[in-house]
């Protein structure tokens, strides 16, 4: 009986660190936003070179109306899950072919993973 407790209890507890690794941290992630700060505003509303990203997590693809999107990111049709996100900021300009963010992506899978956090803070 005691073991079969102890065997659940590391079973959680595993499962809690791949969670915690899998969400990112949002501290680390505001770090990282400093690279997207030039383009992107955290704040509703406010869009520089790139539209801004409050709420940007759950919202559809080219949904800001005041911003000017490329017709590549146009043509996207889908929600910026976490998902979506990270395959996108791994390589922009692959995953949207004629996108006018001109970044070359987030190579790290922590540095992206944390970034996103961050964004999911924004609302
Ligand atoms: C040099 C400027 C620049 C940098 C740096 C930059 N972006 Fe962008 N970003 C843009 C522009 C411009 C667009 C609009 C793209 C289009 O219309 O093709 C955009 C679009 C996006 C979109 C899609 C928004 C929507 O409403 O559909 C997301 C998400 C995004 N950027 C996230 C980021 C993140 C996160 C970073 C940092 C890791 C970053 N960007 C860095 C300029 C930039």
């Amino acid at each position: 009986m005691l073991h079969k407790i102890a065997i659940a209890g590391t079973i959680v507890l595993l499962g809690l660190t791949g969670m915690a690794r899998a969400e990112g941290d949002a501290a680390a992630g505001k770090i990282v936003f400093n690279k997207c700060a030039i383009c992107h505003s955290p704040l509703q509303g406010v869009n520089k070179i790139g539209p801004s990203q409050f709420g940007i997590i759950g919202r559809h693809s080219a949904a800001i109306p005041n911003f000017a999107y490329s017709e590549a990111m146009k043509a996207t049709n889908w929600d910026w899950t976490p998902e979506q996100l990270d395959k996108y900021l791994t390589e922009p300009r692959v995953v949207v072919p004629g996108t006018k963010m001109i970044f070359p992506g987030l190579k790290e899978e922590a540095d992206r993973a944390n970034v996103i956090a961050y964004l999911d803070t924004l609302k």
